[in-house]
């Protein structure tokens, strides 16, 4: 492991990573992301819904992505380990795929080992970072990935957490100018656009309690791909990607998941 430091959860403030867990089902997180999960529920009860059709979705992109020659991962915003994890997925289709994770948060800095036990040592590592700091990601990266060669770089349910004033677009293209043609970018991001209402109330709550939500529009978030060639069938819901490459999630049928999702390629 990469970027290692000591690890300081913060237990009084929820933590993005820790929510998305609680809504999993997950055991790795604290009383104030439940109460703030639960806070979410009331505004709209299928948040557990979108949370499984997201990770269906990295599951599903991945397998394409693999199935379809990509050997290099780069997953920034990992999450806390939930199996099959992206490198499972990706090993499973091709035993030599190398994978870099990548997170900020020090609880999933405290599960690298677990996420990374049985993996092949060499070829999966995890590396501490932030999103906003690219040339650390792409120093850390180096070490295990080849950029002379194609990386698909992940960052699933990720830069609805990184403010334009962070210069969220901006990040992406940083991170892509590095990566050579044949490279893929996969993302998935919350919006506003099918619930505005209970969105707006979402936001607010959570930047109340010091986590920042960006949401976008289909527009603002198809402005990611600029310059790149979107894989059919481009900018969609998210369980509308391939939905034979996985099985269907429970409940993703009723009603819209608030969310768009995508995989491109780079020229
Ligand atoms: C909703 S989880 C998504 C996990 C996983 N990508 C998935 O889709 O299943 C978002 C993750 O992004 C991480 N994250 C949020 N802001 C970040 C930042 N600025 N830099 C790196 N990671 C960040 C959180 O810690 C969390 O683990």
């Amino acid at each position: 492991m990469t970027g290692q430091h000591r690890v300081e959860i913060d237990t009084g403030k929820p933590h993005p990573a820790r929510m998305y867990d609680w809504y999993l089902g997950g055991k790795d997180n604290y009383p104030v992301d439940e109460a703030m999960g639960r806070q979410m529920l009331t505004l709209d009860p299928r948040v557990p819904v979108m949370a499984r059709v997201n990770r269906a979705f990295m599951h599903r992109a991945t397998r394409w992505l693999a199935r379809n020659g990509t050997r290099q991962f780069l997953d920034v915003g990992t999450g806390i380990p939930t199996e099959p994890n992206l490198h499972q997925i990706a090993q499973e289709v091709a035993p030599d795929a190398r994978v870099v994770y990548c997170d900020n948060d020090p609880i999933v800095l405290a599960h690298a080992a677990a996420l990374l036990r049985g993996a092949p040592e060499g070829a999966t590592d995890y590396l501490q970072a932030d999103v906003r700091d690219p040339d650390a990601i792409l120093e850390g990266a180096r070490k295990i990935l080849d950029f002379d060669r194609p990386v698909a770089l992940s960052l699933v349910a990720l830069l609805h957490f990184v403010s334009d004033e962070d210069g969220a677009h901006d990040l992406v293209g940083r991170l892509l100018a590095e990566l050579p043609s044949g490279s893929h970018l996969v993302m998935t991001h919350a919006t506003a656009d099918f619930t505005p209402e209970e969105s707006r109330a979402a936001t607010e709550k959570l930047k109340a309690a010091g986590v920042t939500l960006a949401l976008r529009s289909r527009e603002e978030f198809t402005r990611f791909f600029d310059g790149l060639d979107l894989i059919e069938p481009g900018v969609v819901v998210p369980h509308l990607w391939h939905p034979e490459l996985g099985e269907p999630v429970a409940g993703q049928d009723d009603g819209v998941v608030p969310g768009y999702g995508a995989v491109a390629r780079k020229p």
